[in-house]
């Protein structure tokens, strides 16, 4: 039977450019999507923007238009850059649409109705200049903890202490300049630590779907305890969903100034835009994905793919609004980590702050982008780090010199010798092809969004074409007399592999498939039940270029084009703040950051900074290396029994001879690096300016009385 699935990304907010960050989520369900529907389900698979909210409409003003005219626009700019990187929606639509509206309000008249919804008066900054009320990124002053000036009204970026905005000195409205005065004002909450919403989120974060699997993955689980409490506790507080005139959403029903806040209507935003798609199509029964009894009856599913940035709205608030107002839950949740670009944060002084658009407009071809991300991903909240020598090297590798080139050594042949038909072909070679679809590992990989797993099965299966024509070398047969059968043979039995390669891609490479379909005369390739080689008499097309390598100065370009050097970057935070509020208050703190366009730094655990050993190292001796521009030769005592011996680039900061008895600090289990100079055995570490404003390396030094050895915690 096949399965009946609406997929979701998490919606954009209208107020800011789609970037590489964006895209990792974006590509991997859509990916997921391909190869469902390759497998013959259903799939509606849709995204909107999400509209709504403070920044939108200060923005709209800020450009002189209404926020209709900004998220109209920028509808059209997102659409263009989804689009651009095969990332195909059935609909995106917007949370600023009649279906929208109509969804918010029955949902949130039915949590009234069932009692969840509490009003309660409480105080906030107000802006008297701007005349409206602020909320925390939109409030500035000094941290109360650092006195660091010109800091957030949620936490402070130099020290990382987290507070609340009245705890500010000297705040000052970030919108007018103007000191805000506190107000109090009517707020509406959903009652998140009602016991029946606490019992119902215990059994829906823990328990199985329908088919059986885990809703959530075994992380976002975890996370899930952590913010739920154990048993008889209950550590959720309930959950403010309006804010007050002016705000660019939708007002409350029943309570005239009173906005639905812009995270009660964006989730709500994914039933919108399927409602239109269906409106649009005409043949889709909604309420069997909506409605919590018809979607048990007809077996639908529910899949939603997220950052981990908005896992608690979309693990606690989403499925207790939808529970609790007749809608089902949804059956999974797929959650991914942050993106970094070359080990870091994305940063727009370095230019990896990367916009889909400049991609495009740089010419970079999106599928190498795709299947780089796809080989990162493995179903997992991990980060994917994106390293972009090692994109190089991947694309131009796997599918340059692996997989097209299978297809360009052996097609020509076909087309010159044999009038462009296929011949017989060889069964041993595509016995490995023959099971690996049997044992459906690639397709379980595929399901289970282990996309690095797939990929590197299907590799092998390229490695194995690749031997085979290595081994039997057509273009020596097309010169030997009498070898025209044995030529026929090997060609169409390696087309028959690079078919299956081909399916195997498809779902990350789906331009690339749709040129390899033409190019085959093959209809769209859907994943077969039973394997059979390309048949003999088949006619194929004449072979044209599939794809070209990556070079390192387009990645440069790309660089360059999004290098900021006017605006000097925001400071990073110093530190991953000790979360001194509720998980409730962080994510939204999350929110907010993001919201207001700036990016949050991937946080690290405690467990993983741990990993690196840090420990005090003596200079026992340094000296320039012969033919090094940069690097100077150290010898390390970190208390060992032979100093270790660390190649290190601060010649142009440093006379060896200076550092020699000097204490700095190394890391010390970094896997030994051998370089052409000799084995460099761990790092020391040193500061500079990545915004060169200071030029400089600065070596780091501990305070008095550390001794070689210590461990750096
Ligand atoms: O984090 C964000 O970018 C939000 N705009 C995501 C919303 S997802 C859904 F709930 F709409
Ligand atoms: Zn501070």
């Amino acid at each position: 039977m096949p399965r009946k699935i609406l997929v979701s990304n998490a919606l954009p907010y209208a107020n800011g450019d789609i970037h590489l960050g964006h895209l990792v989520g974006y590509i991997q369900a859509d990916i997921w999507v391909r190869f469902q529907r390759m497998q013959g389900h259903d799939v509606h698979y849709v995204c909107a923007d999400d509209t709504h909210g403070t920044p939108v409409m200060l923005r709209a003003e800020k450009e002189g238009i209404t926020p209709e005219a900004l998220i109209a626009r920028v509808h059209g700019e997102h659409l263009r850059d989804f689009t651009g990187f095969g990332v195909a929606f059935d609909n995106y639509h917007s949370t600023h649409s009649p279906e929208n509206r109509a969804y918010a309000e029955d949902i949130y008249g039915k949590l009234s109705a069932a009692g969840l919804i509490d009003t309660r008066s409480i105080e906030q900054y107000y802006d008297p200049v701007k005349q409206m009320f602020l909320p925390d990124r939109f409030i500035k002053g000094e941290c109360p903890k650092c006195g660091a000036a010109d800091q957030y009204g949620d936490n402070c970026e130099v020290c990382g202490a987290a507070y609340a905005p009245t705890e500010l000195k000297n705040p000052y409205s970030a919108v007018s300049g103007a000191k805000p005065e506190l107000r109090s004002s009517e707020h509406f909450f959903f009652r998140l630590s009602d016991a029946r919403a606490v019992a119902f989120l215990r059994e829906w974060t823990r328990g199985t779907n329908a088919a059986g699997e885990r809703r959530l993955q075994p992380e976002a689980a975890n996370k899930m305890r952590e913010w739920l409490g154990d048993e008889g506790e209950n550590k959720l507080s309930d959950w403010d969903i309006s804010r007050d005139a002016p705000y660019f959403g939708f007002e409350i029903p029943g309570a005239p100034g009173k906005y639905f806040y812009v995270w009660l209507d964006a989730p709500i935003g994914y039933l919108a835009s399927f409602r239109n798609l269906a409106d649009k199509r005409g043949d889709i029964a909604v309420e069997d994905y909506t409605d919590a009894q018809r979607a048990q009856v007809s077996g639908t599913e529910m899949v939603h793919f997220i950052g981990k940035d908005i896992l608690y709205f979309h693990a606690l608030f989403w499925p207790a609004m939808l529970q609790f107002a007749g809608y089902r839950p949804p059956s999974a949740l797929c959650v991914n980590g942050f993106l970094t670009v070359d080990g870091a944060k994305m940063s727009k002084s370095r230019g990896t702050f990367i916009t889909a658009a400049s991609y495009i407009d740089q010419g970079l071809n999106p599928e190498w982008l795709r299947y780089y991300f796809a080989t990162k991903s493995n179903g997992t909240m991990e980060d994917v780090d994106l390293n972009l020598d090692d994109m190089i090297a991947r694309v131009n590798s796997d599918l340059v010199g692996k997989f097209v080139n299978i297809a360009s050594r052996c097609a020509g042949f076909i087309g010159k010798r044999f009038d462009g038909r296929l011949g017989a072909t060889d069964p041993e070679p595509s016995r490995a092809f023959r099971a690996a679809l049997e044992s459906g590992s690639i397709a379980q990989a595929f399901e289970a969004r282990d996309y690095g797993r797939a990929l590197r099965e299907i590799m092998q299966l390229a490695d194995h074409a690749n031997q085979y024509v290595n081994d039997h070398k057509p273009w020596e047969l097309a010169k030997q007399e009498g070898a025209e059968e044995r030529l026929h043979v090997v060609c169409s039995t390696a087309l028959t592999m690079f078919r299956d390669l081909t399916l195997y891609l498809k779902p990350v490479l789906p331009a690339l498939a749709d040129k390899v379909e033409a190019f085959l005369g093959l209809p769209a390739l859907a994943w077969p039940a039973t394997w059979q080689p390309l048949p003999a008499g088949h006619v194929i097309q004449p072979y044209q270029h599939l794809m070209t390598r990556i070079e390192r100065k387009a990645i440069d370009a790309l660089i360059e084009a999004n290098r900021e050097t006017l605006t000097p970057a925001a400071p990073a935070p110093a530190a991953v703040p000790a979360v001194a509020t509720s998980p409730q208050r962080h994510a939204e703190k999350q929110q907010h950051q993001a919201q207001a366009g700036e990016t949050v730094a991937p946080h690290l655990t405690i467990e993983e900074f741990v990993k690196v050993e840090l420990r005090i190292a003596k200079i026992v001796h340094a000296e320039h290396v012969e033919g090094a521009d940069k690097l100077v030769r150290l010898q390390l005592d970190i208390g060992e029994a032979q100093p270790r011996q660390v190649f290190a680039g601060i010649k142009s900061a440093y006379d060896p001879a200076s550092l020699i008895g000097r204490l700095t600090v190394m890391v010390a289990n970094l896997a030994p690096r051998k370089m052409k100079f000799g084995l460099s055995e761990g790092m020391v570490l040193a500061a500079s300016d990545d915004r060169g404003e200071t030029p400089g390396i600065f070596l780091l030094s501990p305070d008095a009385g550390a001794a070689p050895g210590m461990r750096v915690k």
